[in-house]
C-alpha cells in the first residue's frame, strides 16, 4: 500500500543532492567556532534575516526557548497567542528553563492586535504582578493552520512594544512559507523583532536544524545558553550543509506545497463529511473537522487506506503538504478523503 504522509512537513527526508552536499561539507569543532560550514550557515542566515548575527541550534524548540531566556528574567511574562507553539508544544519549557510565564491571548487565527493586548501589559507600578517583557508572534502559525500574520499587524505590535519598552520575538519556523506566499522578503518580517527563530527541518527539507538571529550581543549570550543546555555541537557542519542546501535550493519550492494544499482544500470543501474554511488555507497547513465522526476514528479510517494525517486544534484534523509529496500523491489523497468522507 502506498503511504501518503501528510502528518507534518517535518517528515521530509534529505534528498540525494542534499546528502551529497552534506557528505562533502568541510567541518571543524563548532564549540570552538571552528566549523567553517556552520560559520557559513550562520552568516548566510543572519544576512537573509537582516540581523547582525545568527546561531545554529538543533531544533526550533531550542531556538525559541534560548531567545526567551535571553530576553527575560525569572518572573517575567511573555504575551503570545492562545494557540502558540511555545504555549502548547514546548513541554512547558518557558517555565521550566527560564522561570517565566506565558500570557496566551485570544487572537483570531493566531493573529492578535495591539488594541487587544495593550490593556494586558502589566503596569510598571504593579510590583505584585509579573513583568511583561516580550510579545511573541508565530508566522506562519502552526496550530492556527499555517496562517500568515500580515506585516502591518507586526509593525503595529512593534510600535506598541517600543511604547512599553518590551521585546519582540518571532517564532519563524515557517517564515519561508509566509515570504513565498506574499512575496515579502523574510527580512521585511524579521526587522520588527529583537530575536527570531527559523527552521530548516520543516518545509525546507533539511534533516535537522534551526537558527536564531539577533544582535551580536544577543547571539553571544545565546551561544553561552546553548552550551549550558547541552546544545553545543561539534562537527555540525554536516548538518549545517543540509541547511545551506535547503536555503539555496528549496525556498522557491514551497510554492508547490501551497498549491498542493489548495488542491486538497478544494476537495475537502466538496465532501459532506468534512468541514473546512478554504480561505483560511494560506500556506501548507490545512485544518478541517469531521462532521459525523470523531477525529480519532477519522484518522484511523484514513491511515487504514495509507493516508496519514494528524490532530490539529481541538476537534480538528491537520494535513501538511511538503517537499516529499508529489501532485499525484495529492490526487491519491483526495481520492482517499472522498472514499472516507462522502
Ligand atoms: C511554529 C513552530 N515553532 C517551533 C517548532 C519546533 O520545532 P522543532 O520540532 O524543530 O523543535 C515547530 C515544530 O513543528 C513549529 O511548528
Amino acid at each position: 500500500m502506498q503511504i501518503i504522509d501528510l502528518r507534518s512537513d517535518t517528515v521530509t527526508k534529505p534528498s540525494a543532492q542534499m546528502r551529497k552536499f552534506m557528505c562533502e561539507a568541510e567541518v571543524g569543532d563548532d564549540v570552538y567556532k571552528e566549523d567553517p560550514t556552520v560559520n557559513r550557515l550562520e552568516k548566510m542566515t543572519a544576512e537573509i534575516l537582516g540581523k547582525e548575527a545568527a546561531l545554529f541550534v538543533p531544533s526550533g524548540v531550542m531556538g525559541n526557548q534560548i531567545c526567551l531566556k535571553v530576553l527575560t528574567n525569572p518572573g517575567d511574562e511573555v504575551i503570545c497567542d492562545k494557540d502558540a507553539h511555545i504555549f502548547h508544544y514546548e513541554s512547558g519549557s518557558a517555565a521550566a528553563l527560564s522561570g517565566i510565564q506565558l500570557y496566551p491571548v485570544n487572537g483570531i487565527n493566531g493573529i492578535f492586535s495591539p488594541e487587544l493586548i495593550e490593556p494586558l501589559i502589566r503596569p510598571e507600578s504593579a510590583y505584585y504582578m509579573p513583568r511583561t517583557k516580550v510579545i511573541e508572534v508565530e508566522n506562519t502559525h502552526n496550530r492556527a493552520g499555517g496562517m500568515i500574520t500580515p506585516v502591518e499587524n507586526i509593525a503595529s505590535l512593534r510600535k506598541l512594544a517600543v511604547k512599553h519598552n518590551l521585546y519582540c520575538h518571532l517564532d519563524g519556523a515557517r517564515i519561508w512559507n509566509s515570504s513565498i506566499k506574499t512575496g515579502i522578503n523574510p527580512a521585511e518580517y524579521t526587522k520588527y523583532f529583537d530575536t527570531v527563530s527559523v527552521c530548516f527541518s520543516k518545509g525546507l527539507g533539511a534533516p535537522v536544524g534551526s537558527a536564531i538571529a539577533g544582535t551580536k550581543d544577543v547571539i553571544k549570550e545565546a551561544f553561552r545558553i546553548r552550551k549550558g543546555w547541552g546544545g553545543g555541537m561539534r562537527q555540525a557542519g554536516i548538518l549545517a550543509a543540509a541547511a545551506i542546501f535547503a536555503l539555496e535550493n528549496n525556498i522557491p519550492l514551497l510554492k508547490h506545497d501551497h498549491e498542493k494544499a489548495e488542491i486538497l482544500a478544494k476537495k475537502i470543501n466538496t465532501l459532506p463529511g468534512l468541514k473546512i474554511i478554504p480561505e483560511n488555507v494560506h500556506t501548507n497547513i490545512l485544518m478541517f473537522s469531521p462532521i459525523n465522526d470523531s477525529v480519532e476514528n477519522s484518522l484511523k479510517k484514513c491511515s487504514d487506506k495509507g493516508l496519514l494525517l494528524s490532530t490539529g486544534n481541538i476537534n480538528t484534523i491537520r494535513a501538511v503538504t511538503h517537499l516529499d509529496i508529489s501532485f499525484d500523491q495529492i490526487d491519491a489523497a483526495c481520492r482517499i478523503l472522498e472514499e472516507v468522507f462522502s
